[in-house]
Protein backbone atom coordinates (compact mmCIF):
# COMPACT_ATOMS: atom_id res chain seq x y z
CA UNK A 1 0.00 0.00 0.00
CA UNK A 2 0.95 3.77 -0.80
CA UNK A 3 2.55 5.10 1.87
CA UNK A 4 1.15 8.95 3.37
CA UNK A 5 2.98 11.29 5.04
CA UNK A 6 1.88 12.69 8.28
CA UNK A 7 1.49 16.53 6.86
CA UNK A 8 -1.06 15.16 4.18
CA UNK A 9 -3.41 13.40 6.41
CA UNK A 10 -5.68 16.18 7.13
CA UNK A 11 -6.40 15.62 3.43
CA UNK A 12 -7.45 11.68 4.11
CA UNK A 13 -10.31 11.95 7.12
CA UNK A 14 -11.80 8.57 6.97
CA UNK A 15 -9.65 6.53 4.43
CA UNK A 16 -7.65 3.28 5.42
CA UNK A 17 -3.51 4.52 5.25
CA UNK A 18 -0.23 3.71 5.85
CA UNK A 19 2.12 5.88 7.76
CA UNK A 20 6.10 4.28 7.53
CA UNK A 21 7.78 6.08 10.30
CA UNK A 22 9.73 6.13 13.88
CA UNK A 23 8.13 5.71 17.40
CA UNK A 24 8.67 9.44 18.65
CA UNK A 25 7.09 8.18 22.23
CA UNK A 26 4.58 5.97 23.31
CA UNK A 27 2.09 5.33 26.50
CA UNK A 28 -0.46 2.75 27.28
CA UNK A 29 -3.19 1.57 29.57
CA UNK A 30 -5.30 -1.27 30.20
CA UNK A 31 -6.44 -2.30 26.41
CA UNK A 32 -4.83 0.90 24.57
CA UNK A 33 -1.45 1.64 23.58
CA UNK A 34 -1.31 5.21 22.22
CA UNK A 35 2.36 5.16 20.20
CA UNK A 36 3.44 8.91 18.91
CA UNK A 37 4.58 8.22 15.51
CA UNK A 38 7.21 10.46 13.18
CA UNK A 39 7.83 10.54 9.67
CA UNK A 40 9.95 13.74 9.34
CA UNK A 41 6.96 15.50 7.87
CA UNK A 42 5.16 15.13 11.57
CA UNK A 43 4.39 13.63 14.64
CA UNK A 44 0.77 11.60 14.61
CA UNK A 45 -0.89 10.10 17.79
CA UNK A 46 -1.39 6.60 16.68
CA UNK A 47 -4.32 4.22 18.99
CA UNK A 48 -3.74 0.84 19.07
CA UNK A 49 -6.77 -0.97 20.83
CA UNK A 50 -6.43 -4.52 22.11
CA UNK A 51 -10.07 -5.45 20.16
CA UNK A 52 -8.82 -4.45 16.89
CA UNK A 53 -5.68 -5.96 16.39
CA UNK A 54 -4.19 -9.27 16.33
CA UNK A 55 -3.00 -10.28 20.02
CA UNK A 56 0.80 -10.50 18.93
CA UNK A 57 0.49 -7.02 17.23
CA UNK A 58 -0.95 -5.73 20.67
CA UNK A 59 1.70 -7.23 22.57
CA UNK A 60 4.52 -5.95 20.24
CA UNK A 61 2.63 -2.64 20.20
CA UNK A 62 3.21 -2.35 23.90
CA UNK A 63 7.08 -3.11 23.87
CA UNK A 64 8.22 -1.03 21.31
CA UNK A 65 11.49 1.30 22.45
CA UNK A 66 11.39 4.55 21.47
CA UNK A 67 13.05 5.18 17.96
CA UNK A 68 11.81 1.74 17.04
CA UNK A 69 11.42 1.72 13.06
CA UNK A 70 7.68 0.57 12.17
CA UNK A 71 4.87 0.69 9.21
CA UNK A 72 1.14 1.65 10.78
CA UNK A 73 -1.64 0.87 8.91
CA UNK A 74 -5.20 2.70 9.98
CA UNK A 75 -7.98 5.00 9.66
CA UNK A 76 -7.91 8.68 10.33
CA UNK A 77 -9.70 9.69 12.26
CA UNK A 78 -10.17 14.14 12.85
CA UNK A 79 -8.94 14.89 16.68
CA UNK A 80 -9.36 18.29 18.00
CA UNK A 81 -7.53 18.14 20.47
CA UNK A 82 -4.99 16.78 18.12
CA UNK A 83 -2.34 19.68 17.39
CA UNK A 84 -2.60 18.28 13.49
CA UNK A 85 -6.14 17.34 13.67
CA UNK A 86 -5.56 13.70 13.56
CA UNK A 87 -5.03 10.62 14.99
CA UNK A 88 -5.19 6.96 13.62
CA UNK A 89 -7.18 4.09 14.78
CA UNK A 90 -4.65 1.32 14.09
CA UNK A 91 -5.73 -1.84 12.55
CA UNK A 92 -2.23 -3.35 11.79
CA UNK A 93 1.73 -2.76 12.64
CA UNK A 94 4.72 -3.65 11.33
CA UNK A 95 7.76 -3.60 13.69
CA UNK A 96 10.44 -2.74 10.99
CA UNK A 97 13.23 -2.65 13.77
CA UNK A 98 12.52 -2.53 17.07
CA UNK A 99 15.32 -0.04 18.77
CA UNK A 100 15.94 -0.25 22.96
CA UNK A 101 18.21 2.35 24.70
CA UNK A 102 17.54 4.87 22.52
CA UNK A 103 20.24 7.36 24.02
CA UNK A 104 18.13 10.95 24.25
CA UNK A 105 15.50 10.31 26.42
CA UNK A 106 12.36 12.76 27.07
CA UNK A 107 13.95 13.89 30.41
CA UNK A 108 16.94 16.68 30.46
CA UNK A 109 20.50 16.14 28.44
CA UNK A 110 23.38 18.39 28.67
CA UNK A 111 24.65 20.12 25.41
CA UNK A 112 27.95 18.11 25.24
CA UNK A 113 26.20 14.93 25.50
CA UNK A 114 23.40 16.03 23.22
CA UNK A 115 26.44 17.06 20.13
CA UNK A 116 28.19 13.92 20.91
CA UNK A 117 24.56 12.14 19.75
CA UNK A 118 23.85 15.21 17.43
CA UNK A 119 23.14 12.78 14.29
CA UNK A 120 20.42 11.28 16.95
CA UNK A 121 19.65 14.33 18.65
CA UNK A 122 18.55 15.98 14.96
CA UNK A 123 14.91 13.81 15.10
CA UNK A 124 14.20 15.57 18.14
CA UNK A 125 11.22 18.41 17.76
CA UNK A 126 13.37 21.15 18.48
CA UNK A 127 16.34 20.91 16.60
CA UNK A 128 13.74 19.53 13.86
CA UNK A 129 12.56 22.66 13.63
CA UNK A 130 15.56 24.90 13.69
CA UNK A 131 16.61 22.51 10.54
CA UNK A 132 13.42 23.29 9.04
CA UNK A 133 13.97 26.60 9.37
CA UNK A 134 17.04 26.53 7.75
CA UNK A 135 15.87 24.87 4.77
CA UNK A 136 13.28 27.58 4.22
CA UNK A 137 15.61 30.52 4.95
CA UNK A 138 18.37 28.93 2.36
CA UNK A 139 15.20 27.99 -0.41
CA UNK A 140 14.27 32.06 -0.05
CA UNK A 141 17.90 32.89 -0.80
CA UNK A 142 17.88 31.58 -3.79
CA UNK A 143 14.56 32.45 -4.49
CA UNK A 144 15.52 35.80 -4.10
CA UNK A 145 18.55 35.80 -6.03
CA UNK A 146 17.22 33.99 -9.02
CA UNK A 147 14.05 36.09 -9.55
CA UNK A 148 16.38 38.87 -9.53
CA UNK A 149 18.31 37.64 -12.37
CA UNK A 150 21.37 36.99 -10.69
CA UNK A 151 23.38 33.86 -11.95
CA UNK A 152 24.54 31.24 -9.41
CA UNK A 153 28.23 30.91 -9.93
CA UNK A 154 29.41 29.06 -6.88
CA UNK A 155 33.35 29.32 -6.59
CA UNK A 156 36.23 27.19 -5.24
CA UNK A 157 36.94 25.71 -1.88
CA UNK A 158 40.12 24.71 -2.63
CA UNK A 159 42.23 28.09 -2.72
CA UNK A 160 45.61 29.41 -3.33
CA UNK A 161 45.14 32.84 -1.33
CA UNK A 162 43.65 34.41 1.62
CA UNK A 163 40.66 36.54 1.06
CA UNK A 164 40.00 37.68 4.99
CA UNK A 165 42.96 37.73 6.29
CA UNK A 166 46.22 35.32 6.95
CA UNK A 167 45.09 34.41 10.64
CA UNK A 168 41.86 32.26 9.86
CA UNK A 169 43.39 29.86 7.19
CA UNK A 170 43.25 26.17 7.00
CA UNK A 171 46.27 25.03 5.29
CA UNK A 172 45.68 21.41 3.36
CA UNK A 173 48.16 19.23 1.68
CA UNK A 174 47.34 20.00 -2.40
CA UNK A 175 49.78 16.80 -3.41
CA UNK A 176 53.21 17.74 -1.46
CA UNK A 177 54.39 20.51 -3.53
CA UNK A 178 51.20 23.34 -3.57
CA UNK A 179 49.58 24.77 -0.58
CA UNK A 180 45.85 24.80 -0.90
CA UNK A 181 43.72 26.58 1.89
CA UNK A 182 39.91 26.19 2.45
CA UNK A 183 38.22 29.02 1.34
CA UNK A 184 36.97 31.97 3.81
CA UNK A 185 35.09 33.15 0.87
CA UNK A 186 33.76 33.64 -2.45
CA UNK A 187 34.30 37.33 -2.91
CA UNK A 188 37.10 37.52 -5.09
CA UNK A 189 35.79 34.70 -7.49
CA UNK A 190 32.72 36.38 -7.26
CA UNK A 191 34.09 39.65 -8.60
CA UNK A 192 35.51 37.60 -11.82
CA UNK A 193 32.31 36.25 -12.27
CA UNK A 194 30.43 39.72 -11.75
CA UNK A 195 32.14 41.34 -14.34
CA UNK A 196 31.14 38.20 -16.50
CA UNK A 197 27.62 37.34 -15.41
CA UNK A 198 27.10 41.78 -13.88
CA UNK A 199 24.87 40.25 -11.09
CA UNK A 200 26.16 36.76 -9.41
CA UNK A 201 26.14 34.74 -6.42
CA UNK A 202 28.05 32.02 -5.10
CA UNK A 203 26.38 30.04 -2.24
CA UNK A 204 28.48 26.99 -0.14
CA UNK A 205 30.51 26.51 2.69
CA UNK A 206 33.55 28.79 4.14
CA UNK A 207 36.03 28.50 6.16
CA UNK A 208 37.51 29.62 9.34
CA UNK A 209 39.97 28.72 11.69
CA UNK A 210 39.21 30.99 14.14
CA UNK A 211 39.97 30.41 17.69
CA UNK A 212 36.94 31.80 19.09
CA UNK A 213 34.99 29.73 21.52
CA UNK A 214 31.92 32.32 21.31
CA UNK A 215 27.62 31.32 20.23
CA UNK A 216 28.56 33.16 17.01
CA UNK A 217 31.62 31.14 15.37
CA UNK A 218 31.41 27.77 13.76
CA UNK A 219 35.00 26.96 11.27
CA UNK A 220 33.00 25.77 8.74
CA UNK A 221 29.79 27.60 7.65
CA UNK A 222 27.54 28.56 4.85
CA UNK A 223 27.87 31.68 3.05
CA UNK A 224 25.80 33.28 0.46
CA UNK A 225 27.52 36.12 -1.28
CA UNK A 226 25.85 38.25 -3.75
CA UNK A 227 28.51 41.05 -6.05
CA UNK A 228 27.04 43.60 -8.53
CA UNK A 229 29.03 45.00 -11.71
CA UNK A 230 28.54 48.99 -11.20
CA UNK A 231 27.22 48.87 -7.71
CA UNK A 232 27.86 51.16 -5.18
CA UNK A 233 28.03 49.85 -1.53
CA UNK A 234 25.02 51.70 -0.50
CA UNK A 235 23.32 49.40 -3.36
CA UNK A 236 24.57 46.68 -0.88
CA UNK A 237 22.64 48.44 1.42
CA UNK A 238 19.36 48.13 -0.55
CA UNK A 239 19.53 44.90 -1.58
CA UNK A 240 20.33 43.54 1.92
CA UNK A 241 17.57 45.24 3.55
CA UNK A 242 15.29 43.81 0.62
CA UNK A 243 17.12 40.63 1.04
CA UNK A 244 16.23 40.12 4.45
CA UNK A 245 12.78 41.51 4.01
CA UNK A 246 12.18 38.32 1.73
CA UNK A 247 13.58 36.04 4.04
CA UNK A 248 11.73 37.42 7.24
CA UNK A 249 8.55 37.10 4.98
CA UNK A 250 9.08 33.27 3.52
CA UNK A 251 9.83 32.32 7.45
CA UNK A 252 6.75 33.70 8.55
CA UNK A 253 4.76 32.27 6.06
CA UNK A 254 6.12 28.99 5.19
CA UNK A 255 7.56 28.13 8.81
CA UNK A 256 5.18 29.60 11.68
CA UNK A 257 4.71 26.08 13.31
CA UNK A 258 8.35 25.15 13.66
CA UNK A 259 8.55 29.37 15.34
CA UNK A 260 6.40 28.23 18.02
CA UNK A 261 7.56 24.84 18.46
CA UNK A 262 10.98 26.93 19.32
CA UNK A 263 9.00 29.60 21.22
CA UNK A 264 10.30 32.24 19.24
CA UNK A 265 8.30 35.47 20.13
CA UNK A 266 7.08 36.13 16.47
CA UNK A 267 6.02 39.64 16.67
CA UNK A 268 9.71 40.59 16.64
CA UNK A 269 10.00 38.85 13.10
CA UNK A 270 6.37 40.54 12.24
CA UNK A 271 7.63 44.14 13.37
CA UNK A 272 10.73 43.73 10.66
CA UNK A 273 10.50 46.84 8.06
CA UNK A 274 12.04 49.13 5.97
CA UNK A 275 13.75 51.18 5.99
CA UNK A 276 16.92 49.85 8.16
CA UNK A 277 18.58 52.37 9.86
CA UNK A 278 22.14 53.04 8.44
CA UNK A 279 24.47 54.56 10.95
CA UNK A 280 27.83 56.25 9.96
CA UNK A 281 30.88 54.46 11.91
CA UNK A 282 31.66 57.80 13.33
CA UNK A 283 27.95 57.92 15.06
CA UNK A 284 28.51 54.41 16.24
CA UNK A 285 31.57 54.97 18.20
CA UNK A 286 29.59 58.00 19.59
CA UNK A 287 26.66 55.93 20.12
CA UNK A 288 29.43 52.93 22.07
CA UNK A 289 31.14 56.06 24.15
CA UNK A 290 27.76 57.18 25.97
CA UNK A 291 27.17 53.50 26.28
CA UNK A 292 30.63 53.38 28.07
CA UNK A 293 29.47 56.68 29.92
CA UNK A 294 26.16 55.56 31.26
CA UNK A 295 27.74 52.37 32.65
CA UNK A 296 26.22 50.23 30.29
CA UNK A 297 29.67 49.42 28.43
CA UNK A 298 32.58 48.27 30.57
CA UNK A 299 35.35 49.75 27.64
CA UNK A 300 35.93 52.88 26.06
CA UNK A 301 35.06 52.56 22.68
CA UNK A 302 38.25 54.69 20.74
CA UNK A 303 37.33 55.52 16.72
CA UNK A 304 39.55 52.84 14.68
CA UNK A 305 38.80 49.86 16.91
CA UNK A 306 36.38 46.95 15.23
CA UNK A 307 33.06 45.79 17.31
CA UNK A 308 32.93 43.66 19.91
CA UNK A 309 30.08 41.09 20.38
CA UNK A 310 29.09 43.45 23.65
CA UNK A 311 29.59 46.69 21.27
CA UNK A 312 27.22 45.30 18.27
CA UNK A 313 24.86 44.32 21.33
CA UNK A 314 24.65 47.39 22.46
CA UNK A 315 24.64 48.86 19.15
CA UNK A 316 21.69 47.52 18.25
CA UNK A 317 19.77 47.58 21.30
CA UNK A 318 19.35 51.24 20.31
CA UNK A 319 17.59 50.78 17.55
CA UNK A 320 14.36 48.77 16.52
CA UNK A 321 15.20 47.21 13.58
CA UNK A 322 17.95 45.20 12.26
CA UNK A 323 21.08 48.14 11.42
CA UNK A 324 23.67 48.85 8.83
CA UNK A 325 27.09 50.23 10.17
CA UNK A 326 29.16 51.70 6.74
CA UNK A 327 32.47 53.77 6.91
CA UNK A 328 34.59 51.33 8.55
CA UNK A 329 38.67 52.04 9.44
CA UNK A 330 39.88 51.22 6.52
CA UNK A 331 43.09 50.34 8.78
CA UNK A 332 40.78 47.23 10.43
CA UNK A 333 39.25 45.81 6.74
CA UNK A 334 40.32 43.60 3.77
CA UNK A 335 42.66 44.70 1.39
CA UNK A 336 40.44 45.23 -0.99
CA UNK A 337 37.89 47.65 -0.53
CA UNK A 338 37.37 51.41 -2.10
CA UNK A 339 38.34 53.42 -0.06
CA UNK A 340 36.30 57.21 0.73
CA UNK A 341 37.60 59.91 -1.21
CA UNK A 342 37.08 62.66 1.25
CA UNK A 343 37.33 60.30 4.02
CA UNK A 344 40.97 58.25 3.21
CA UNK A 345 40.86 56.31 6.15
CA UNK A 346 37.57 55.33 5.51
CA UNK A 347 36.70 52.27 3.53
CA UNK A 348 33.40 51.82 2.04
CA UNK A 349 32.37 48.58 3.88
CA UNK A 350 28.91 47.69 5.34
CA UNK A 351 28.23 45.34 7.67
CA UNK A 352 24.26 44.78 9.37
CA UNK A 353 23.80 44.10 12.31
CA UNK A 354 20.69 41.54 13.37
CA UNK A 355 18.50 42.99 16.78
CA UNK A 356 18.58 40.91 20.49
CA UNK A 357 22.04 40.69 20.16
CA UNK A 358 22.79 38.38 17.34
CA UNK A 359 25.54 40.58 15.66
CA UNK A 360 26.74 41.06 12.53
CA UNK A 361 24.88 38.77 10.03
CA UNK A 362 25.85 40.56 6.85
CA UNK A 363 29.79 41.60 6.10
CA UNK A 364 30.66 43.52 2.47
CA UNK A 365 30.97 46.64 0.60
CA UNK A 366 32.56 48.72 -2.63
CA UNK A 367 35.89 46.52 -4.02
CA UNK A 368 38.54 49.24 -4.96
CA UNK A 369 38.70 49.32 -8.35
CA UNK A 370 41.97 50.98 -9.42
CA UNK A 371 45.13 48.78 -10.24
CA UNK A 372 47.65 50.28 -8.65
CA UNK A 373 46.17 51.20 -5.20
CA UNK A 374 45.44 47.26 -5.24
CA UNK A 375 48.47 46.57 -5.68
CA UNK A 376 49.82 48.51 -3.11
CA UNK A 377 47.69 46.85 -1.07
CA UNK A 378 48.42 43.64 -1.56
CA UNK A 379 52.07 44.59 -0.72
CA UNK A 380 51.14 45.90 2.53
CA UNK A 381 48.63 43.37 3.68
CA UNK A 382 51.95 40.52 2.84
CA UNK A 383 50.02 38.86 0.36
CA UNK A 384 51.38 36.93 -2.70
CA UNK A 385 51.43 38.87 -5.31
CA UNK A 386 52.10 36.31 -8.10
CA UNK A 387 48.40 34.12 -6.23
CA UNK A 388 46.92 37.99 -7.15
CA UNK A 389 47.62 38.36 -10.67
CA UNK A 390 44.39 36.76 -12.21
CA UNK A 391 42.81 39.23 -9.63
CA UNK A 392 44.50 42.73 -10.91
CA UNK A 393 43.30 41.43 -14.15
CA UNK A 394 39.63 42.24 -13.28
CA UNK A 395 41.22 45.61 -12.69
CA UNK A 396 43.30 45.51 -15.44
CA UNK A 397 40.79 44.74 -18.29
CA UNK A 398 37.39 46.18 -17.89
CA UNK A 399 37.36 47.65 -14.51
CA UNK A 400 34.26 49.24 -13.06
CA UNK A 401 32.82 49.72 -9.53
CA UNK A 402 31.51 47.08 -7.80
CA UNK A 403 30.33 45.55 -4.52
CA UNK A 404 29.16 42.48 -2.83
CA UNK A 405 28.31 41.18 0.24
CA UNK A 406 28.20 38.19 2.61
CA UNK A 407 25.84 36.62 4.63
CA UNK A 408 26.11 33.57 7.02
CA UNK A 409 23.62 31.32 7.01
CA UNK A 410 23.79 29.99 10.30
CA UNK A 411 23.87 33.41 11.63
CA UNK A 412 20.30 34.59 10.26
CA UNK A 413 18.95 30.99 11.25
CA UNK A 414 19.85 31.53 14.93
CA UNK A 415 18.40 34.83 14.16
CA UNK A 416 15.19 34.06 13.58
CA UNK A 417 14.70 30.81 15.72
CA UNK A 418 15.67 32.92 18.54
CA UNK A 419 17.95 30.45 19.16
CA UNK A 420 21.24 30.82 21.70
CA UNK A 421 23.62 29.52 19.68
CA UNK A 422 24.85 28.69 15.86
CA UNK A 423 25.79 25.36 16.63
CA UNK A 424 22.14 24.17 16.72
CA UNK A 425 21.63 25.93 13.37
CA UNK A 426 23.67 23.61 11.01
CA UNK A 427 23.02 19.78 10.91
CA UNK A 428 26.67 18.94 11.88
CA UNK A 429 28.38 21.75 13.44
CA UNK A 430 32.29 22.40 13.17
CA UNK A 431 33.99 24.11 15.92
CA UNK A 432 36.79 24.96 17.96
CA UNK A 433 36.75 21.50 20.06
CA UNK A 434 34.03 20.02 17.90
CA UNK A 435 34.79 17.44 14.76
CA UNK A 436 31.95 14.57 15.54
CA UNK A 437 30.36 13.25 14.89
O1 LIG B 1 32.30 39.69 7.33
P1 LIG B 1 32.86 38.52 6.61
O2 LIG B 1 34.16 37.99 7.05
O3 LIG B 1 32.90 38.97 5.08
C1 LIG B 1 33.44 38.27 4.05
O4 LIG B 1 33.91 37.17 4.10
C2 LIG B 1 33.31 38.98 2.73
N1 LIG B 1 34.42 38.56 1.86
C3 LIG B 1 31.96 38.61 2.10
C4 LIG B 1 31.70 39.30 0.81
O5 LIG B 1 31.74 40.52 0.76
N2 LIG B 1 31.41 38.55 -0.24
O6 LIG B 1 31.80 37.34 6.65
C5 LIG B 1 30.49 37.52 6.16
C6 LIG B 1 29.47 36.92 7.08
C7 LIG B 1 29.41 37.53 8.47
O7 LIG B 1 28.66 38.71 8.48
C8 LIG B 1 28.77 36.43 9.26
O8 LIG B 1 27.37 36.38 9.04
C9 LIG B 1 29.35 35.19 8.62
O9 LIG B 1 29.77 35.55 7.33
N3 LIG B 1 30.49 34.68 9.40
C10 LIG B 1 30.44 33.62 10.22
N4 LIG B 1 29.44 32.81 10.57
C11 LIG B 1 29.69 31.79 11.43
N5 LIG B 1 30.91 31.53 11.94
C12 LIG B 1 31.97 32.32 11.62
N6 LIG B 1 33.18 32.05 12.11
C13 LIG B 1 31.76 33.42 10.72
N7 LIG B 1 32.55 34.37 10.19
C14 LIG B 1 31.77 35.12 9.39
MG1 LIG C 1 32.67 40.89 8.95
Amino acid sequence: MKQTYINQLKDHIGEQVTLKGWLYNSRSSGKLVFPQLRDGTGIVQCVVFKGNVSEEVFEQAKSLGQESSLIVHGTVKEDDRSAIGVEIDVSDLEVVQNSTDYPITPKEHGTEFLMDNRHLWIRSKKQHAVLRVRHTIIKAVRDFFDEQDFILADTPIFTPAACEGTTTLFEVDYFGDEKAYLTQSGQLYNEATAAAFGKSYAFGPTFRAEKSKTRRHLTEFWMVEPEVAYATYEDMMDLGEAMILFIVERVLKDRREDLETLERDISVLENIKAPFPRVHYDEAVEILQEGNEKGALENKFEWGGDFGSPDETYLSAQFDQPIFVHHFPAAIKGFYFEIDPERPECALGIDLLAPEGYGEIIGGGERAMDLEYLEKQVEAHDLPKEDFQWYLDLRRYGSVPHSGYGMGIERCVAWMCGIEHVRETIPFPRMLYRLKP
